[in-house]
């Protein structure tokens, strides 16, 4: 049976990929950048929905938080659990709480927080606008909005730059064609748009935003050997032990053959995808293994902030 529905990132290989892709988001230095960017000041009230493990509670603590209070919503209670025990250590002078709710009906009231923020979960939603909407009732007038959503579309249509073998130009096209359809299906079957994150800011206006800016994350993904810094080390040791690992691997292909047949794809086709899927990965592992792997590209993260007009 087919799941009409969003993945849980409460278990398995998307439960721990809130830990370890987490990691390597941002640099220090970049995330003092954003939170000048978006106006962030200490006490402020900020409401995080779909905040997962708190990741955007503890990344910006220090310019919102001295004072100020941090409201997580998810719908799995047991990432609420694991976001309320970790907070114990970063929400130092400040309150942080954690609350089940659902982005189409949040359990807040109108007008009562200074900022509501996301970080990847508008690409996980059937109806984007309609969880902006209900966002947006939340904002004192003059609030702000801030959202962080990749774009995780483009980028399978223009690849990273690499040192596995080019594909020649007909097999391509088949992936282009196969991308194109599994989007396609994911959103027919309600799981989202991978391509949303630029659609974000005219959502944001249609809703009556103003003062509406978008950015790009400046971090690109690097890896040269001999990888001699320790985020590429770890990079390497997360994408052999997560991305690449036979299990996570195979369930991210189930789940992709059900978008790209819900997007009206030949299984035939699919099949001839796989096949090249699985030699690209092994091709991958050895040069992982022998340090010979290389990797440059932007996978865009879409930084949008917008304020509630008076
Ligand atoms: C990709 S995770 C991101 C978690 C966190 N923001 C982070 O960046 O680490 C998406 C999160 O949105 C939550 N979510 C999905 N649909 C939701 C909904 N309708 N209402 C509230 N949260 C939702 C999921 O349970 C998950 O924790």
């Amino acid at each position: 049976m087919v799941k009409r529905e969003p993945v849980d990132f409460s278990k398995g290989q998307y439960r721990r990929m809130l830990d370890w892709q987490r990691k390597s988001m941002f640099s220090g230095e970049t995330v003092e950048r954003y939170a000048r960017w978006v106006g962030l000041t200490r006490g402020m009230i900020a409401v995080d929905i779909g905040c997962g493990l708190g990741f955007l509670g503890y990344t910006f603590w220090e310019y919102f938080g001295q004072g100020g209070h941090y409201i997580g919503v998810d719908i799995r209670h047991s990432l609420l659990r694991e976001a309320g025990d970790s907070s114990r250590v970063w929400k130092q002078n400040g309150e942080a709480s954690f609350i089940a709710g659902d982005v189409y009906r949040l359990p807040l009231s109108d007008n009562s927080s200074d900022m509501v923020m996301c970080q990847t979960l508008m690409i996980h939603l059937d109806k984007p606008e309609l969880a902006l909407g209900e966002m947006l009732r939340l904002l004192k007038p003059g609030g702000i909005i801030f959202c962080i959503e990749p774009d995780n579309f483009r980028p399978t249509l223009v690849p990273a730059f690499t040192s596995l073998p080019e594909h020649d130009v007909k097999t391509q096209m088949l992936l282009y064609r196969v991308n194109l359809l599994t989007n396609k299906g994911r959103m027919e079957l309600g799981r989202g748009d991978n391509g949303i994150a630029p659609r974000i800011p005219h959502l944001l206006a249609k809703l009556g935003m103003g003062n509406i800016e978008v950015r790009t994350r400046e971090e690109v993904s690097f890896l040269e050997p001999p990888y001699d810094s320790k985020g590429q080390r770890e990079k390497i040791e997360n994408m052999k032990k997560h991305w690449l690992n036979d299990d996570n691997f195979r369930d991210r292909l189930k789940q992709h053959r059900e978008e790209f047949l819900a997007g009206g794809g030949d299984p035939v086709e699919f099949e001839k995808v796989v096949k090249i899927g699985e030699k690209q990965r092994e091709i991958q592992l050895g040069q992982m293994e022998r340090g010979e792997f290389y990797l440059c590209g932007a996978y865009p993260l879409y930084l949008i902030k917008g304020v509630k007009l008076r």
